[in-house]
């Protein structure tokens, strides 16, 4: 291995060895919460929140504090960053400072910009395009349920609902860089970029994964080992919310539709959820549903994540094996 700067920015930013490495080590830290200590000194994360968060914001800071580390969670409204200061000039500051950036914001296209002014790794903590540790999270949900890291490639999910948001996009892409069947069911109009869709076939192609978008929600479910669905309106669409609501209820994760799945197939969803809309109360609050060890999950995968940027950035690997 040699030394190289690697950031989190979507989910096809690893390979599908890199993210069976991760989720494996997710699992050493969900049986030992002290497994590794990157951050030991304590090293400062910088933690920035553009947005608002519960999940995110715990995971990341209870997360960089049992790795060793000191979370410096700043909020828009605290930090010139919230005010315009260009995103280089924040990314020039924060890395002569902090060991990693983890950054939830609007556009892809501003966590780019710090990966490229910073010389630490970054992390997508959300952006309007995806949400890359959150399908890390769960696909080690799926492991811990149905048979381990190894059983990952060669199953169906789907995701039904909004899926133009991020959440769509990242499973695009983490199922094919998996190996997984990944099916995707919205209505006209909420569909995934078709960039996104070639981008993760091309994937698939690979990993011996596959790809279905599909308007037909019965038909993406059938046989699914995983069932996800996340809000009809996201952050920043709030305005929306009457026009939002009403393509979205054939594609709402209800007992019917749930019974068409796998029999042991497992319902998720990434959280904060709205009963009787996307999810019915019965589903989520539902013997299939997993959706607290799924926020649980958030700890133990970002933790594994960012150990394995910081190995890979100090070309460590005894970071990896819980010898550091
Ligand atoms: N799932 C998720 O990212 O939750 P928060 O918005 O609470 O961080
Ligand atoms: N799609 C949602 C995910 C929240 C974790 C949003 O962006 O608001």
């Amino acid at each position: 291995m040699t030394a190289q700067l690697r950031h989190m920015l979507r989910d096809d930013d690893v390979s599908h060895d890199e993210q069976l490495d991760i989720l494996e080590l997710g699992m050493r830290f969900r049986e030992n919460r002290l497994f590794s200590r990157p951050f030991e000194g304590p090293q400062a994360v910088a933690v920035l929140f553009d947005k608002p968060s519960t999940r995110t914001r715990s995971s990341f800071s209870v997360g960089v504090a049992e790795l060793g580390g000191y979370p410096l969670v700043i909020d828009k409204g605290g930090s010139q960053l919230g005010r315009g200061e260009p995103v280089a000039d924040t990314a020039r500051v924060l890395t002569r400072m902090t060991s990693a950036i983890v950054w939830r914001t609007f556009g892809q296209e501003r966590v780019e910009e710090m990966a490229r002014y910073a010389t630490v790794p970054v992390v997508n903590a959300l952006t309007d395009e995806f949400h890359p540790c959150q399908v890390l999270a769960d696909f080690l949900t799926i492991a811990q349920h149905q048979g381990g890291v190894s059983e990952l490639a060669g199953k169906t999910i789907v995701y039904l609902g909004d899926s133009a948001n991020n959440m769509a996009n990242s499973y695009l892409l983490a199922g094919a860089t998996a190996g997984m069947h990944v099916h995707i069911a919205g209505p006209y109009g909420y569909l995934p970029e078709q960039s996104i869709v070639a981008d993760a076939q091309a994937i698939a192609a690979k990993t011996g994964g596959s790809v279905l978008v599909t308007t037909d929600a019965k038909e993406a479910v059938r046989g699914a080992d995983c069932v996800f669905t996340d809000t009809w309106v996201s952050m920043g669409e709030e305005s929306q919310y009457a026009t939002r609501s009403k393509p979205f209820w054939d594609y709402q994760v209800n007992d019917e539709l749930m019974s068409l799945a796998a029999d042991n197939a497992l319902f998720q969803h990434c959280l904060p959820a709205y009963r009787g809309k996307e999810v019915t109360a019965s589903v989520i609050d539902g013997p299939q549903s997993v959706v607290w060890d799924e926020a649980e999950n958030r700890l133990h995968a970002q933790k594994a994540l960012l150990t394995w940027l910081i190995a890979m950035q100090r070309d460590d690997t005894s970071l990896l094996d819980g010898t550091k």
